[in-house]
């Protein structure tokens, strides 16, 4: 056995696989004629997006991954093309390396999904990876809860030792995990806080696969789980908190509210919701690995990666306050925490 035991940090991982989006993203921008619209004068992204004719939620991702990757800049609400774009991406220009980046890029169904995203604001309904796992129908066959809890786990280990080492956690007797996947966050979470009791909480297919992962880890005696369909279903009374990862950038604003509004009324006065997610900046200028997963999420899911002030937004609608969030150092995760009066 030569496997190391996992770590606090994955982000040179996290870096890897969301540098797929590079070169599609700029191809994107190229395909639609964002450069040249900001060339000269500074939009806004609503006005930018009527004039290229695409959806403003969408292409909102698009300028915060093209200003993390120094294409375009936004001063006092407006956008503009850098000069590198200027020098390098304008059609007019005498070193356009338009065609050149046109003819390199091979991922022709990235790059279709994000262009179709881009122009109709929706998930592209065509190809095989249309829908994520099923799970928007409220069931699915056992083994894609097996393939959700397997992908989960790897996707959320690192992060799950960040966030298990947030002293908060000594301030919780009752956390539910609510849509917990494979449960590694509670699990984790657990492990690292011997007098708290985790439920982990998820439809009943995925329930049953963290039920294994509860097993294999030995916290069967403080960590149980709960098959509840989030949306449909009555919400178990006695936690104290509830924690949510990667579950609201699965889901629209409204939908989120629907979630927020649902876990305040099941929690206690004085309880907490925390929601463990990577954030966009507040100005959407970035950071480039949350544009890249909000792009992942635009085009895979319902949702996009949120950043504070939006879901500060969203908390405060369904009555919580004292929205705050931190840095957890598990990869790129912060855990946004509000409680409820
Ligand atoms: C992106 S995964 C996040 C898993 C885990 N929290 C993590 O970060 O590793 C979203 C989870 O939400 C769960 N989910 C989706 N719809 C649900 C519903 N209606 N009720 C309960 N859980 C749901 C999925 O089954 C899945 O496990």
């Amino acid at each position: 056995m030569s496997a190391l035991p996992p770590t606090v940090d994955d982000r040179e991982i996290w870096d890897t696989w969301l540098s797929m989006f590079k070169l599609p993203i700029l191809n994107t921008a190229l395909a639609v004629g964002l450069f040249p619209a900001i060339s000269d004068r500074g939009l806004t992204t609503d006005d930018l997006a009527a004039e290229l004719k695409v959806d403003a939620r969408a292409l909102a991702m698009h300028l915060a991954a093209l200003c993390a990757m120094g294409y375009v800049e936004k001063r006092l609400g407006t956008w503009r093309a850098t000069s590198l774009a200027r020098t390098w991406f304008h059609p007019e220009g005498q070193g356009n390396w338009s065609h050149f980046f046109d003819a390199m890029d091979r991922n022709e169904h990235l790059r279709g999904r994000l262009l179709e995203s881009l122009r109709t604001g929706k998930r592209p309904e065509s190809g095989t990876d249309r829908r994520p796992a099923g799970w928007e129908d409220g069931t699915m066959p056992q083994e894609v809860a097996e393939n959700i809890a397997r992908f989960m786990q790897a996707h959320s280990q690192a992060p799950a030792l960040g966030a298990a080492r947030m002293p908060v956690w000594g301030e919780v007797e009752h956390l539910m995990d609510v849509g917990c996947g494979s449960g590694v966050y509670g699990i984790e979470i657990a492990r690292a806080h011997p007098h708290l009791t985790v439920t982990l909480m998820d439809l009943k297919e995925v329930a049953h696969e963290a039920g294994k992962y509860v097993a294999r880890a030995g916290v069967g005696e403080r960590v149980g789980t709960a098959s509840v369909n989030m949306f449909t279903e009555e919400w178990p009374s006695g936690p104290d908190a509830h924690f949510f990862s990667n579950v609201f950038h699965d889901w629209s604003d409204a939908t989120c509210l629907d979630l927020a509004r649902r876990s305040f009324a099941a929690l206690p006065s004085g309880g907490r919701i925390f929601l463990n997610e990577i954030l966009m900046h507040d100005d959407y200028t970035g950071p480039y690995h949350a544009a890249a997963f909000s792009l992942l999420m635009l085009t895979g899911t319902l949702g996009k990666q949120y950043s504070l002030a939006e879901f500060a937004a969203i908390l405060e609608a369904a009555g919580f306050t004292e929205v705050a969030a931190q840095r957890t150092g598990g990869g790129y995760y912060s855990l946004v925490s509000a409680r409820k009066p």
